[in-house]
């Protein structure tokens, strides 16, 4: 893709859908690079819209608002940032040619629900993943975990992202509270879910993978260091890279990642995340974007997983080095308040090696990620202690 002056009819132009802080690290990605960038999102001031030349607020979910939106600005490339998209609307629009959706309008649609791509992994790519049944009602969820699945076992909305709606039941007497606890988490309203069994791993990990245009002008599979994390709630609280691994598990770790990336296609980064017991892996689920856990990167590669996805979707060629151990802490609003401030912010960038990213981000809720510490060291354990005590240095408080 040739590159052009951005406001300008040479201009390569790229729609961000969702402008949260990932999308905010990929606008900056793309700036640097004089792409036109198009930030959309349904609330105004989100972080991606404070850095890209426009920006509109819609209900993404509604494929006519969606539709008007992409016809009105005619982007090249349409860059969904999260799952809650009018994914129906973004195969129309790949059909009539209208703009070129990252990294294929299929793997939106199977990513957003947990069924299409749990179905592509284990009953077509033949995929280690853990038992699984999908149910429709109370009774369906109790026939699944007294048949195949048993206890303990996680209880997740097929529409659900960051671990809402998500719970672990250990007996029959969980059962009725996750039943609820998924109806009133799921994003839509429908009563699917997912029943799995619980994976007892050592660890899980996030594989980031690139496809991006190499030297024989074909798309090509880079493949990042691991990425160990720790979630809290559905959501990551601490991500550090390298995660060591043995040599049986990354090898397999790196053939699901191929695999499942390989079917979805496209140009783009993923975030394959796969749980770990020993020399065993299991496929989770993938995210057809950059990945929260992969903000680490911004301090262990090279080339962050932002500078990997702007350059792969403009078919630019891609480096997956890692410069470093790195790790990063995730910086909490802990109040409930609109346009806060943060204190502490010289002390946690006088921790050696580390670096602070406040995302700008309107309103504070008490676990609303509000900003990242990052930090390198000699090895994880020294990049993850600065980037711990890094984030713990930065307070938020009432603006
Ligand atoms: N079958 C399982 N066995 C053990 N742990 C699980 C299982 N499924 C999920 N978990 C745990 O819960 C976390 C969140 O699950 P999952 O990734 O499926 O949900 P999510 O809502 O999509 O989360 P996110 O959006 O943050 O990735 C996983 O990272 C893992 O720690
Ligand atoms: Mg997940």
């Amino acid at each position: 893709m040739r590159l052009g002056t951005p406001l300008s009819p040479s201009a390569v132009r790229v729609m961000l859908l969702g402008a949260g802080e990932l999308a905010k690290e990929v606008i900056i990605a793309l700036q640097r690079l004089g792409v036109e960038v198009i930030a959309v999102d349904r609330y105004a001031d989100a972080p991606g819209m404070q850095v890209a030349h426009r920006s509109h607020v819609v209900t993404m979910t509604d494929g006519v608002q969606l539709r008007r939106l992409i016809e009105l600005e005619r982007p090249h490339l349409v860059v969904p940032e999260i799952e809650a998209i009018a994914t129906d609307a973004l195969a129309e629009i790949e059909a009539d040619g209208l703009a070129e959706v990252i990294p294929t309008a299929r793997a939106t649609r199977l990513t957003m629900n947990r069924e299409g791509i749990r179905r592509l992994a284990a009953e077509t790519l033949n995929l280690p993943t853990s038992p699984y049944a999908f149910a429709d009602s109370l009774e369906e969820v109790r026939a699944a975990l007294d048949g195949n699945i048993g206890y303990p076992a996680v209880i997740k909305p097929v529409m659900s992202s960051s671990g809402k709606g998500q719970s672990v039941v250990k007996s029959a007497a969980d059962v009725e509270m996750a039943w609820s606890h998924a109806m009133v988490g799921s994003r839509v309203r429908q009563s699917r879910v997912i029943v799995e069994g619980f994976v007892d791993f050592d660890y899980e990990i996030t594989q980031l993978t690139v496809r991006a245009v190499g030297p024989s002008g074909q798309v090509e599979t880079y493949l990042c260091a691991p990425i160990g994390h720790v979630q809290k709630n559905g959501d990551y609280v601490e991500s550090w890279q390298p995660q060591p691994m043995s040599e049986t598990a990354l090898l397999r770790a790196r053939d699901i990642a191929r695999q499942i990336t390989g079917d979805l296609g496209g140009r783009g980064i993923f975030g394959v995340e796969l749980f770990v017991k020993g020399d065993q892996v299991w496929f989770s689920e993938v995210s057809p974007r950059p990945h929260d856990t992969g903000l680490v990167t911004l301090a262990s590669q090279r080339l962050s997983e932002f500078d990997l996805h702007a350059r792969a979707i403009l078919g630019l060629p891609v480096d997956t080095a890692l410069r470093a151990p790195g790790a990063s802490a995730v910086i909490y609003g802990g109040l409930e308040a609109k346009a806060i401030a943060f204190e502490g912010v010289a002390e946690a960038l006088a921790v050696p090696e580390s670096d602070v990213r406040l995302f700008g981000k309107p309103e504070s809720f008490l676990k609303r990620r509000m900003g990242v510490a990052v930090a390198t060291g000699v090895d994880i354990d020294e990049a993850r202690t600065r980037a711990r005590q890094a984030a713990a240095l930065v307070r938020p408080v009432l603006g």
